[in-house]
């Protein structure tokens, strides 16, 4: 059986980007750089598709070599991979020698070195395994990933002999200007034989650049006469990402591929071009998305809903039926048929139950907000929680601050807060209570009264024959 170990390279500084964040954390569709590597190495299928030449399987975590900021970029991920640190960042083939002493701890000795780089986010877990499956098909020392592009800009270039027979990679600063010509590049993809992987690397001297470097162990493979194999890829899977140019020309891709990928699910976005969703949203049938919407982080959008225009929505979970126009949504939570905007706000906390309608200028914050409720204009509920069919006029506020800790406002179900009340928390409204236009609510009202004034005092109180109700008319 063969096994293999995946050593992605992430010590650079990233020097290109002219940015204090490493490299690998700089967000793409959402997701650091780095995230797309490890997902893609963790999408090679398993053993069986490389039935015809073998096994080769992997139950090692990718080993990650950091260097710049590597604090940073363990924290972002954790237990996901192993590391290794490079002190010093002193080409790509050190990167590589720097893996060693923790992939010598693997258990079984793993066979195989899978190499890629940590700045080439499009790669994935097919073509990575179609490297393998060559690598074991041939027998090889050494078998890499090249593509065929008629702009090769930096990339390494491919250099083969009249026969087809690979004898370098030559990078762009070393290259002669007939090597410059050359249209296959080297993608950055590489599996090794592991014995001769560190013996060579041990061995392999500085170049005329200062630095050592993975791709100049081609030519040594090659003067041992060493078999060397390559399989030839797409170059959009493998662009490399060196300046924020690549990163937006490389998110536009990604961000297409997205894109098609809801459309073709059946969701109809009307302006691709003016649309942004992250790669971890996902979005029920016949749900719309207008011009102009962010759909951000781990974002659910339900069926048949109408986002946008001019909305963000990050971190959230929207059901089915639900209108959101030229709003901004964080960490809140809509259930079926809610309707929100124009221009209004749910900040972190925000749950509204079932049909509940906000509509323009209002803001929610932490709140529980009950089926079937209305507040149409200008008001702000922080820290409350809210029953059903209620009516929240304009203007009303939750003076939730009172300069040392937030308090909770509690109204209950089918009450009336009336235009322009101030509800000075801690307090709650009892069920059916009414508020007048313009009342400062400093106590509690009790369950079917009437309050007006500044401060609030009961101008009704409910006779003992008097219904309860909790459908609350006309909510204007
Ligand atoms: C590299 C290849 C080039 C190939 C291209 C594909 C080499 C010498 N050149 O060039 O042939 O066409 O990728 O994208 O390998 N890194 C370290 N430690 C170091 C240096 C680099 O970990 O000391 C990491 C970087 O963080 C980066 C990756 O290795 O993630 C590639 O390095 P980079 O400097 O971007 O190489 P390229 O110039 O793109
Ligand atoms: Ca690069």
């Amino acid at each position: 059986m063969n096994t293999y170990a995946t050593v992605v390279l992430a010590a650079g500084k990233g020097t290109r980007m002219r940015s204090t964040l490493p490299k690998v954390l700089h967000p793409l569709a959402g997701m650091p750089l780095l995230a797309h590597v490890l997902n893609a190495i963790e999408a090679i299928p398993s053993t069986s598709s490389f039935a015809p030449y073998g096994t080769a399987t992997t139950s090692y975590p990718p080993v990650v070599v950091l260097g710049y900021e590597a604090a940073q970029v363990k924290a972002a991920f954790a237990d996901r991979c192993l590391y290794a640190i490079q002190q010093e960042q002193l080409g790509t083939g050190h990167a590589v020698l720097a893996a060693k002493p923790v992939v010598d701890e693997l258990e079984p000795i793993p066979q195989t070195i899978l190499v890629c780089y940590g700045d080439t986010p499009l790669i994935s877990g097919e073509m990575l395994a179609r490297v393998l499956a060559e690598h074991l098909a041939r027998r090889a020392i050494i078998t890499f990933l090249t593509a065929r592009t008629l702009s090769p800009s930096d990339f390494g270039r491919v250099v083969r002999d009249a026969g087809g027979r690979i004898q370098a990679i030559v990078e762009l600063k070393r290259a002669t200007e007939e090597q410059k010509r050359i249209n296959e590049v080297n993608s950055g993809v590489y599996c090794f034989d592991r014995a001769w992987l560190w013996t060579a690397l041990s061995a392999l001297p500085r170049n005329a650049s200062g630095e050592y470097y993975l791709t100049d162990l081609v030519a040594i493979a090659n003067s041992q006469n060493c078999e060397i194999a390559t399989v030839t890829g797409t170059l959009e899977e493998t662009i490399g990402i060196n300046d924020r140019v690549q990163l937006a020309s490389v998110e536009q891709l990604l961000r297409r591929r997205i894109l098609e990928r809801h459309m073709l699910a059946g969701v109809t976005i009307i302006d691709p071009a003016a649309t942004y969703i992250d790669a971890g949203v996902s979005i029920g049938r016949d749900t719309v998305i207008l011009p102009g919407t962010m759909l951000t982080g781990k974002t659910r959008i339900g069926a048949a809903c109408r986002i946008g225009p001019g909305t963000t929505i990050d971190q959230s979970s929207i059901g089915d039926h639900c209108v959101v126009r030229n709003s901004a949504l964080e960490e809140t939570t809509l259930e079926d048929g809610v309707s929100i905007g124009p221009f209004s706000h749910c900040r972190p906390g925000a749950y509204l139950a079932r049909n509940v309608r906000m509509g323009n200028f209002a803001e929610v914050k932490n709140s529980f907000v009950g089926t079937e409720t209305d507040m149409h204009h200008f008001s702000y509920l922080g820290d409350a929680t809210v029953g059903e069919h209620v009516n929240i006029g304009a203007g009303t506020i939750t003076a939730n601050y009172d300069g040392v800790r937030k308090n909770r406002t509690t109204i209950g179900d089918g009450a009336s807060i009336g235009s322009d009340t101030m509800l000075v928390a801690p307090v709650t409204v009892g069920e059916g209570a009414k508020t007048g236009a313009g009342s400062v609510v400093i106590q509690d009202v009790p369950p079917g009264s009437v309050v007006v004034g500044v401060p609030a005092h009961i101008l009704h109180t409910p006779q003992p024959n008097e219904v309860s109700t909790t459908e609350n008319g006309k909510k204007e």
